[in-house]
């Protein structure tokens, strides 16, 4: 299973990479605004810096602000020629699905975000989109079952054998990431906070302190 990891902080990235748990990066408009950025050609060049990050295999999915179809196309083939490893992020609307479609055809890869049925899943995915980010955490703040939306679109995807692949978003908790893995998913992206507590147990910590006690009280 890929570990993309869910921020545009380049710290962060940092961080997730020195751990060997980097596969990926996506950010979205909210993410961004949290950055020190004041205008698009800084937001651009940090899009590069991000890119430059990563290894040659892993992308970095930026999200389109533009609602309107051209506009859509226009911000999106400008973000895809900014660096080979973007992928370009749409939200889940009409005009989102047309957009894809001119993608797709354009061999620009594509991320379709805001998820939160199969229904959308399936479309996203006969529009030849190459990421499906369903909302898993967002789902189960609303006590839906985030959760099984990922198993639905796994059962449908594998039915029909369609190419998009399912990279659970919104993720909240180290279950979510083992249960994503469970379902078989392609990959995950997560804030770096839960990629830490995925490393955590008290019991190894515990265990670790009564070793160096015990080794320490014997041998000097
Ligand atoms: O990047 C999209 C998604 O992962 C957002 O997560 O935590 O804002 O619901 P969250």
């Amino acid at each position: 299973m890929k570990f993309f990891i869910d921020t545009a902080n380049l710290e962060e990235i940092k961080r997730a990479k020195s751990l060997g748990m980097l596969d990926g990066v996506t950010t979205n408009p909210s993410l961004v605004s949290k950055e020190s950025l004041s205008n698009q050609k800084e937001i651009e060049r940090h899009y590069i810096s991000i890119c430059e990050c990563l290894k040659n295999n892993e992308n970095v999915s930026v999200e389109v602000i533009s609602s309107n179809y051209n506009e859509m196309i226009q911000e999106g083939e400008k973000l895809s020629l900014l660096h080979s490893k973007i992928v370009v992020k749409i939200p889940m609307t009409i005009n989102g699905i047309k957009a894809i479609q001119y993608f797709c055809k354009k061999q620009i890869r594509t991320n379709c975000t805001l998820i939160f049925s199969t229904g959308q899943a399936l479309v996203a995915a006969k529009a030849g989109v190459s990421y499906v980010s369903p909302f898993v955490g967002r789902l189960d703040d609303i006590s839906n079952d985030g959760l099984n939306l990922i198993r639905e679109i796994k059962s449908i995807y594998d039915n029909y054998n369609f190419k998009t692949k399912i990279l659970a978003a919104s993720i909240r908790h180290p279950l979510h990431i083992i249960e994503c893995a469970k379902i078989g998913v392609h990959a995950i992206t997560s804030p770096i906070n839960v990629i830490y507590s995925l490393l955590n147990h008290p019991l190894t910590n515990i265990g670790l302190d009564k070793f160096i006690r015990d080794f320490k009280s014997k041998i000097k």
